[in-house]
């Protein structure tokens, strides 16, 4: 079952709010990539802007800086393994979607490829260049421009996380392959 339904770009920031480990995906002519990303961060909610570090070495940044472009996907429990296989290989001599059997879509706006099975979620996001800070610091920033959801643990502008969406909870980078996983919903009440 595909349940994935367009996000309002106006909530696209609470994809990332929480800061999951993500997937840049990325396309240049015949050539696409995909890496892991611990670091990221909405930057701007309207409109929807994310900060990504994507180190200058990889094969990613060189197609990010060609294409102009960058899909980030959110992978949930469901995805560990692939998340770590492709934060530990390079694209540059291996298409990783081929070998690690990685099956995605055509973004919508972009035409990125985007991961949908065993992630919660995808955005597309076109690079606002900043020479500077993609030198000095390895940072991008992208302005979302689509996005979508898994409706079954995110809805509505929502996260609703709970037992009947464990694989699709999203993973935190612990170091060394060892994630914690967010799953469950601790709300604060006023003082
Ligand atoms: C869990 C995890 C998180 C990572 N986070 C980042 C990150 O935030 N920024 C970065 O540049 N590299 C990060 N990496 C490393 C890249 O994913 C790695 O260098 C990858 O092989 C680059 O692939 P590419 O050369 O095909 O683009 C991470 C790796 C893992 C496993």
């Amino acid at each position: 079952m595909n349940a994935f339904q367009p996000v309002a770009l106006e909530h696209a920031s609470r994809l990332v709010n929480h800061g999951p480990t993500i997937l840049v995906t990325s396309a240049s002519g015949a050539r696409r990539n995909i890496m892991a990303a611990a670091w990221s961060m909405p930057v701007e909610f309207t409109p929807p802007r994310i900060a990504v570090v994507i180190d200058k070495r990889t094969f990613t940044r060189e197609l990010v800086a060609e294409s102009g472009t960058f899909g980030i996907c959110i992978p949930g429990v469901a995805a560990i393994d692939l998340t770590y296989a492709v934060g530990s290989t390079s694209g540059r001599d291996v298409d990783k979607f081929a070998r690690y059997g990685i099956e995605s879509i055509e973004g919508p706006v972009l035409g990125l490829p985007l991961v949908e099975t065993g992630c919660a979620a995808w955005l597309e996001c076109r690079l606002i260049p900043e020479p500077h800070t993609e030198d000095a610091y390895d940072t991008c920033f992208g302005e979302v421009v689509a996005a979508a959801a898994d409706s079954r643990i995110f809805a509505n502008g929502h996260w609703n996380v709970d037992a009947s969406n464990a694989a699709l909870h999203t993973i935190h980078h612990l170091g060394a392959g060892h994630f914690a996983r967010a799953s469950d919903i601790v709300s604060a009440k006023p003082l």
